[in-house]
């Protein structure tokens, strides 16, 4: 059967971590704006030209530019179903896709809310690595200090460009003025929010997540 999700939570509570394993067990594709964004950049391409700037000082890129590339994405044949990280973010994103999943008659099954306090995510941030090659995140919090490969693909591990600790501070800010009238917006669907505590072990918040899906 068909499953359609999406990944809420601020900048560094778990979406990407989580949204991997979650689109392996249940065999969806991840969908992340952040990811396909940072391609955009690294390829130079119209698109990334667009969000280089907005991206680098913490800010969001314009609804019409996200909506733009994710309308395209999810026109396309997407045979058994998404997770969406990082998308939607806005009140008007959410509104947008709203609309354009009535209008292609797709259902959205839930809407996954990772909770974490900010403290914690600033030093989860700024210790964030990810490999250059695969994308699989890692951290300095336990990871050997001398470590600069991936352990996945052997790829060259990298610090993002968003994750200096002012840049962080900012997008937590955005994150609270911008994203969080999206938890309410999904808040009023009944059944819909499913919320988990994420200052948890990576594999505890995975099985509390399934729990919520199943
Ligand atoms: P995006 O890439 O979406 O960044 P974000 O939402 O800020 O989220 P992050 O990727 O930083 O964090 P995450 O929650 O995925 O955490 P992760 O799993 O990596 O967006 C980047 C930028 O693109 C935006 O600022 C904006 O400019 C633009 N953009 C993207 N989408 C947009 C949209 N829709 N509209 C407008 N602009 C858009 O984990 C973080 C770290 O913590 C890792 O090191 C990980 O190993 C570690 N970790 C994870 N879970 C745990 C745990 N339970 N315990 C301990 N450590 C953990």
């Amino acid at each position: 059967m068909v499953k359609n999700f999406i990944i809420l939570g601020p900048p560094g509570a778990g979406k990407g971590t989580q949204a991997v394993k979650i689109a392996d067990s249940v065999g969806v594709q991840h969908l992340s704006t952040g990811d396909l964004l940072r391609d955009a950049v690294a390829k130079g391409t119209e698109l990334g030209k667009k969000a280089k700037d907005f991206m680098n000082q913490g800010l969001l890129v314009p609804d019409e530019v996200i909506l733009g590339m994710i309308s395209d994405k999810l026109s396309g044949p997407i045979a058994f179903g998404w997770i969406l990280d990082g998308f939607p973010r806005t009140l008007e994103q959410a509104e947008a896709l709203s609309m354009l999943l009535k209008e292609k008659e797709i259902e959205l099954d839930k809407v996954i809310l990772i909770d974490v306090a900010s403290k914690i995510l600033v030093k989860r941030l700024t210790g964030r690595r990810v490999c250059a090659n695969c994308g699989a995140i890692y951290n300095v919090v336990g990871m050997d200090k001398n470590k600069q490969k991936c352990d996945k693909c052997g790829g060259n591990l990298f610090t993002r460009d968003d994750d200096k600790e002012e840049t962080v501070k900012r997008r937590l800010e955005v994150y609270i003025k911008q994203t969080a009238p999206v938890i309410d917006f999904y808040a009023k669907s009944n059944g819909l929010l499913i919320s988990v505590d994420g200052s948890g072990s990576i594999d505890d918040i995975t099985s509390e997540i399934m729990e919520g899906l199943s």
